[in-house]
């Protein structure tokens, strides 16, 4: 069901733009808004009108008070995201998800796929062509790249890696998954790492870097050292680096990606002999 709260141009076509802490507490409240909203019986109408105030407020602290039409594509269906016994409960539920607009345009959504108990999980940012036609991730040439970097490190999704996205479901054109599709698909990603319990969490890319450790900081200062991912009631150390993608595209990136996968190698070294 598509409700139209108010009138005017889409946010997006305003290019808002968040900044240093006042972009953080707008993104918190984004995803505050997505882990409120779906957790509820609220009709599509009410969703709706919830979102579009806490979206509103973002706008307020981000600093730039926000007028204009807002859409949303939320179902009356309760999408009881965070509520999972497994990851086969998550896939399915995946499978009718309708909480964002990136519904209307997939072919198959991207749960994710790998180890049942990995030392690492692989977030990245969102399915492209390639995984929306085949509903696997990181399959096209940044996914082969990327098994490469896990080889290397002696990880591979077939034995001890499960690889996922911050946002299961492709965004048109590859354009970057925005702030209320990453909140919308939080709880998705929450169930998946509570159910996996991960060792470590290596984050590839900006977005995902960003959403996991709620931070504005560019990948260049997020990368190169372990942080501790507070997320479902766990804490869990967590490595970024450069998206292979990024590397694809500028090798000067794949110096500073190889020290960060062996800063990861020493640690699994570590908490193998039970140091860490
Ligand atoms: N890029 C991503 O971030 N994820 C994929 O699954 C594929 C490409």
């Amino acid at each position: 069901m598509r409700v139209r709260v108010c009138k005017s141009a889409k946010r997006e076509q305003a290019g808002f733009q968040s900044i240093g802490p006042r972009g953080l507490w707008g993104n918190s409240l984004v995803s505050l808004r997505g882990l409120f909203l779906y957790n509820t019986g609220m009709t599509a109408e009410e969703k709706a009108s919830v979102a579009c105030f806490i979206d509103v407020a973002s706008d307020m602290v981000r600093g730039g008070y926000f007028r204009g039409e807002r859409e949303y594509n939320f179902s009356d269906e309760p999408d009881a995201v965070g509520s999972f016994d497994s990851l086969d409960e998550i896939a399915a539920a995946l499978k009718n998800c309708k909480a964002c607009r990136l519904c209307e345009t997939r072919k198959n959504a991207v749960p994710g796929e790998g180890a049942q108990s990995p030392l690492v999980m692989v977030i990245g940012e969102a399915p492209g062509a390639e995984e929306d036609a085949s509903g696997r991730p990181f399959v096209g040439k940044a996914g082969q790249l990327l098994d490469k970097m896990l080889g290397s490190i002696n990880l591979s999704r077939e034995t001890n890696c499960f690889i996922a996205n911050i946002v299961k479901c492709r965004p048109p054109e590859n354009r970057d998954p925005q702030p209320d599709e990453i909140a919308a698909c939080a709880g998705f990603l929450e169930s998946q790492i509570q159910t996996l319990n991960p060792r470590f969490i290596l984050c590839v890319g900006r977005l995902s870097s960003q959403a996991l450790l709620n931070s504005t900081e560019p990948i260049g200062k997020l990368r190169g050292r372990f942080m501790d991912c507070k997320i479902a009631g766990m804490t869990i150390p967590l490595i970024a680096t450069y998206h292979p993608s990024a590397l694809l595209r500028n090798e000067d990136y794949k110096r500073p990606a190889w020290d960060d996968l062996k800063m990861l190698r020493a640690a699994l070294g570590s908490s193998e002999s039970g140091a860490t």
